[in-house]
């Protein structure tokens, strides 16, 4: 058979592929939510479930799309569309490569505006607006902030500015080359971070908190939380690394490409606490105080440090920095699919997506705001409430789903001889495993962790035993 080719061109190299995919992994997901929802969840026992579904359910994951990429060498619709009908399954699976596009879209929406307090909170640590402040005064500069919707709006849009940028530069001289530059600058600041939490007196509490598995802690809904988080901060499950893998050149190996992207991510995710929870151990603060962690709880921490304004400066731009390799990501599947289906020039196409996320990011901005009220239809008004609606519906559902569906393709739909190709693992044992674990017990841990999130694994229990079990007073 004839190998495809990308109409948007090439990576350089494997190593570039990488870094992009790390790039896209590795974003607000490692270092605002990992640490608050760590926090949330009780500490160790959820790192440990959370690095547990990384190794079964991410890694798994990621190859399968990577190599759905490779073979299909298009965006995510025209992929699922080349390899259902190379494979003669129905058609629906184009579905895959349309939610893909659109969970990429929605996530962007809400992404852009934390992304973009990160930016604000750069100048604002800087300026020294943070020093010296007490607990009180922090929060009610955040809560300032977050509830007005011009400055929010004007975040927002730069942030979304930069993205569009990026992107409208293409794959080799905008995607490659932006992570080329910006991850290795990531890596070292948040060295550096977490050299100055060494400093700190708590340092050997933030390791305990994070490392010490306390399984009291955790609860159904904790391991629902762990999964959804690996897969979204692995960026699994809505078509961003199968566009990625789309640009791999053959004769890389994905299985040693996954597992470096899985390893630069999970790295980041840990180096990440290791920076955070000294400090706010450090200042009698709590880790379990949610999304405003790194936004209320750490300045606290910095404005009472030496240097603090400086190391809080370096610590958003390393999220600023961490957001952009991410969001570029989140917006090249539908990019791809309008430059190919619509004949659209790239800049165009990455303008009018760009600008729907920036529109939907509006919506993301009023839930934040006194605007709060435009939502009362969905019932009780509450702060947040879009936003929290967009996370739950993407990170829950529509990334683990597509995620399963991906697995599910790759190894039920794909005919093994394609997929031993694109594997370039031969057929030994390593490749049955990996065949065997993602054909198997991947789906099987998704739908488990799935009932038992809502609450549906007694039931199920109950109806099995119900099949095989004698009736009460029946046979003697
Ligand atoms: N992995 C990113 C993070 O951890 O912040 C978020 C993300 C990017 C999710 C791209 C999904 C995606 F396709």
């Amino acid at each position: 058979m004839s190998e495809r080719v990308s109409i948007h061109g090439i990576w350089s190299s494997r190593m570039a592929f990488v870094l992009a995919a790390a790039g896209s992994a590795i974003g607000l997901g490692n270092i605002w939510k990992f640490p608050y929802i760590t926090g949330e969840n009780g500490g160790g026992a959820f790192v440990l479930v959370y690095l547990l579904c990384v190794a079964v359910v991410g890694l798994p994951v990621m190859m399968s799309e990577i190599l759905i990429g490779r073979r299909g060498r298009a965006s995510p619709v025209n992929t699922m569309r080349y390899l259902a009908s190379e494979a003669q399954r129905p058609r629906f699976w184009v579905l895959l490569g349309w939610s893909g596009m659109l969970a990429g879209v929605l996530i962007m929406s809400y992404y852009s505006v934390i992304a973009g307090w990160a930016l604000a909170y750069v100048f604002k640590s800087a300026a020294g607006v943070l020093t010296d402040q007490t607990a009180e005064g922090i929060a009610s500069i955040f809560n300032g902030f977050v509830t007005s919707p011009e400055k929010l709006l004007a975040w927002h849009t730069i942030f979304m500015v930069m993205n569009a940028i990026v992107l409208s530069r293409g794959v080799r001289s905008g995607l490659e080359q932006a992570t080329r530059f910006m991850m290795p600058v990531l890596f070292l600041l948040l060295l550096i971070l977490v050299g100055y939490a060494y400093k700190t007196p708590s340092f050997e509490r933030g390791l305990v908190f994070l490392f010490t598995p306390d399984f009291s802690k955790i609860s159904a809904g904790g391991v629902l939380t762990a999964m959804g988080h690996a897969f979204f901060t692995l960026s699994l499950g809505m078509g961003a690394i199968m566009v990625y893998g789309s640009y791999l050149p053959r004769n890389s190996s994905i299985a040693l490409a996954a597992i470096g992207i899985a390893f630069l991510d999970t790295l980041v995710a840990l180096l990440a606490g290791m920076a955070i929870f000294p400090l706010v151990f450090a200042n009698n603060l709590a880790p379990g105080e949610g999304p405003g962690l790194i936004f209320q709880t750490l300045p606290v921490a910095f404005g009472h440090m030496p240097y603090g304004a400086g190391f809080g400066a370096l610590f958003f731009i390393m999220v600023v920095l961490a957001a952009w390799t991410s969001g570029i990501s989140l917006l090249e599947p539908a990019v791809a699919w309008l430059v190919e289906n619509r004949r659209m020039a790239r800049i165009r196409a990455v303008a009018l997506v760009a600008i729907t996320a920036w529109l939907l990011g509006i919506l993301t901005i009023m839930s934040f705001s006194d605007w709060a009220f435009v939502f009362s239809f969905l019932g009780e008004v509450k702060r947040n409430g879009f936003y929290d609606l967009l996370d739950i519906l993407t990170a829950n559902f529509l990334l683990p789903l597509g995620g399963l569906a991906m697995a599910i393709f790759a190894t039920w739909c794909m005919l093994p001889a394609s997929v031993a190709d694109e594997l370039e693992m031969g057929n030994g044992l390593l490749f049955r495993g990996w065949y065997a674990l993602t054909r198997y017990l991947t789906p099987l841990a998704v739908a488990i962790v799935f009932l038992h999130g809502l609450g549906l694994v007694q039931p199920v229990i109950r109806f099995v035993q119900g099949l095989f079990s004698v009736p009460v007073g029946g046979a003697a």
